[in-house]
């Protein structure tokens, strides 16, 4: 029969385009959208291009997935998509029931914009000596955290009662926000160590062995109608070889502004 040659020839052809081609599913969506049993959605990525180029080169899943800063990579443990935000926590950081060496807190200029500490994280900043800027022409930056104060951290913290006990008298600490430390690194500060404690809106009369110690990170999520597009099983992610050109100069200019308006 001459009909059949040409039908088997299409419907090799269709076979071959077929396999030829990859999974859609694959093809389409390169970039893991989970690490451990966090979801990376935009504008995160963990793979090169995936997610919103501000964020490139933030976060690495490894065993875990970590927040990565000049000072260090952190260990996320939560992102709330819904509220914007991201728990980190470092686990060379002093807490209530650990003494650890303090270490700088420091973020690039861009993600002090695109991701700063939220206003309801607190640093503080403990064993400070009575020349600190923070208890002479800076004291302004301390804050009553409701009602708290530093006997009350070094008395009820084993971590800290050493500080209690080696000068028997109180050494001075203050309750202050990212800025400050953004501003001043630990040495010019002139505190050994500080701790940082998030969800502090309903902290009075709570105690510090009740706080949860880490960091909340506030994010924005650029208007690029991603939403859209992941709806639809895609995933939003950027040309890795242009991406410096298009993105950057924005970002620059905002923290540039940034800068002008909160620097003191
Ligand atoms: C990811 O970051 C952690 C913490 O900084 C580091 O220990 C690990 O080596 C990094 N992994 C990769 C693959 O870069
Ligand atoms: C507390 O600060 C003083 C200097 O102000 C320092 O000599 C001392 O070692 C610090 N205490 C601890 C436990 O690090």
């Amino acid at each position: 029969m001459p009909t059949v040659a040409p039908l088997i020839i299409f419907k090799l052809s269709m076979f071959i385009i077929v396999t030829l081609q990859p999974p859609p599913a694959l093809s389409l969506t390169p970039c893991r959208t989970s690490c451990g049993s966090i979801a990376i959605n935009y504008p995160f990525g963990i793979d090169d291009g995936c997610g919103a180029p501000q964020f490139r080169s933030m976060l690495n899943c490894s065993t875990d997935l970590f927040f990565l800063t000049p000072s260090g990579g952190y260990k996320v443990q939560h992102i709330d998509y819904d509220k914007k935000t991201m728990t980190i926590y470092d686990p060379a950081m002093s807490t209530c029931s650990i003494l650890q060496p303090h270490h700088d807190f420091i973020m690039t200029d861009i993600q002090s914009v695109t991701i700063p500490p939220t206003p309801d994280t607190v640093f503080a900043l403990l064993n400070c000596s009575i020349d600190s800027p923070v208890l002479n022409h800076y004291k302004n930056l301390c804050f009553d955290f409701s009602g708290h104060s530093c006997d009350e951290l070094y008395g009820a913290c084993n971590a800290f009662r050493v500080f209690h006990l080696l000068t028997n008298s109180s050494p001075p600490c203050c309750f202050t926000g990212y800025d400050t430390v953004k501003f001043m690194k630990m040495n010019i500060l002139d505190c050994t160590h500080y701790t940082t404690v998030i969800n502090t809106d309903n902290l009075r009369g709570i105690g510090p062995l009740d706080w949860v110690y880490g960091i909340k990170l506030s994010f924005t999520v650029p208007e690029t109608g991603c939403e859209r597009c992941s709806q639809s099983g895609g995933a939003c992610g950027y040309d890795t070889e242009t991406e410096l050109e298009e993105v950057l100069p924005q970002v620059i200019i905002e923290a540039a502004i940034l800068r002008g308006h909160s620097s003191m």
